[in-house]
């Protein structure tokens, strides 16, 4: 594995750090405040190629690795976390599994204009009682001819406000369990598909999500993406990338809140001195700059693997684990160097606390990725 970055990724990163620093960061705590989808700022990702970093030209991508996404979602999110996700989503949960297992029908429709970024994508596979536990789906799909009526719901889906089309997961024979569920990609303008209003939530709010229920929607059977059954393995096989792209997220995240905070302490003065010359700010600056460290090696392992077509599950549950409890320990002592103007909304330290939190939950919580990691660390 490289630990030096090519050139096209040095590149990548440098075009992404100029664009977040400009267009990002500084609107970053208004979108936030205001809940406000940052949609100028998604249409100059899809021209930056930011919507399909790792998708072949031949079909709108950018046609980079997934390590250069990696380099790309970090950046990004350190200028906004909302941001972040809505790139995230769309890249790994809905692009890749469609490149992956989709026909060449289908990626002329259904990826194409997805990975330019005229149209923004979703994943649906969380349900109010199916969310760890995502083999335990109860939205069904029952084939009629040539079609599928698909009844259920669907919680928690970012992007859902936004999205063009979801690539949902649903039961076609429950007596099959997990081998029972298959994959379809849905336009949100069917008839049969509503969407709830959005959730209202502690943070990454300028990033929406929403419930999408489904009452007897015909979906084409052309829709479907692999064979019937295969559902619960394009799912899991498509965290296993977006665990990096979240893992990335967090990085990000971690980076804003740290790099803010070593400002600070040299600007803040306490007891006559510049705070950073107290040692109690020293070692937490320390420790904070060797996680984060830690963290992107563990992403960039990662992706490194996926990039080589090796299975990585383990790999990204790792580096999701570590990522994200990482961010929200980075954030929290960013706030604490800045004191109680940490606690107040005129700085970005609070988000950054906030934005943190739900790294440690969506695409699988800590608890799901011990239990990833810890049943590879048993298996012989
Ligand atoms: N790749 C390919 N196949 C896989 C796989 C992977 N990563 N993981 C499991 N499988 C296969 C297994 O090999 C097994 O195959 P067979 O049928 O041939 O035996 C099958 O899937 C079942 O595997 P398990 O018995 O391990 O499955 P399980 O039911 O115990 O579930 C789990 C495992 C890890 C708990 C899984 O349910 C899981 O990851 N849960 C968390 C779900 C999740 O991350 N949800 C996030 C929603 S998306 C989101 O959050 C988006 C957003 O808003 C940003």
């Amino acid at each position: 594995m490289e630990l030096e970055l090519s050139e096209t990724q040095s590149q990548l990163r440098d075009t992404c750090r100029a664009f977040a620093e400009r267009e990002l960061r500084p609107n970053a705590r208004g979108w936030d405040a205001r809940h406000e989808f940052p949609r100028e700022a998604v249409k100059k990702l899809a021209e930056l190629g930011l919507l399909g970093v790792a998708i072949p030209e031949k079909w709108g991508g950018a046609d980079m690795d997934h390590v250069a996404y990696a380099v790309a979602m970090e950046e990004v999110s350190r200028g906004c976390a909302s941001t972040g996700v809505i790139m995230s989503v769309n890249n790994s949960l809905y692009c890749d599994p469609i490149q992956k297992y989709g026909t060449d029908g289908q990626k002329e429709r259904w990826l194409r204009p997805f990975a330019t970024g005229e149209k923004l994508g979703c994943f649906a596979l969380t349900e109010p009682e199916a969310g760890s536990d995502a083999a335990a789906q109860k939205t069904v799909a029952v084939k009629k001819g040539a079609r599928y009526s698909i009844t259920g719901s669907k919680n928690f889906i970012t992007n859902g406000p936004n999205a063009d089309a979801v690539l949902l997961f649903a039961m076609t024979d429950k007596a099959k369990g997990h081998r029972g569920i298959s994959a379809f990609v849905v336009p949100t303008d069917l008839p049969g598909l509503t969407r709830g209003k959005p959730d209202d939530k502690l943070g990454i709010t300028a990033s929406q999500s929403c419930s999408l229920f489904f009452d007897a929607c015909e979906v084409p059977e052309e829709n479907r993406i692999g064979q019937e059954g295969d559902g619960f393995k394009v799912a899991m096989s498509t965290l296993d990338g977006g665990r990096i792209g979240i893992a990335s997220q967090a990085l990000g995240i971690a980076r804003a809140a740290y790099e803010e905070a070593v400002a600070y302490a040299k600007d803040r003065k306490s007891f006559g001195v510049p705070i950073a010359e107290h040692q109690a700010i020293q070692f937490m600056l320390a420790d904070m700059a060797t996680e984060i460290d830690a963290a992107r090696l563990l992403v960039w392992r990662a992706a490194s693997l996926q990039d080589a077509g090796v299975r990585h599950s383990t790999e990204s549950a790792m580096a999701k684990l570590f990522a994200s409890e990482m961010a929200s320990r980075v954030a929290n002592k960013a706030l604490q160097i800045h004191g109680g103007y940490g606690y107040l909304k005129d700085f970005d330290a609070e988000r950054h606390l906030r934005d943190a939190r739900i790294t440690e939950i969506y695409e699988g919580t800590s608890e799901i990725q011990r239990l990833v990691v810890s049943a590879s660390v048993l298996k012989d």
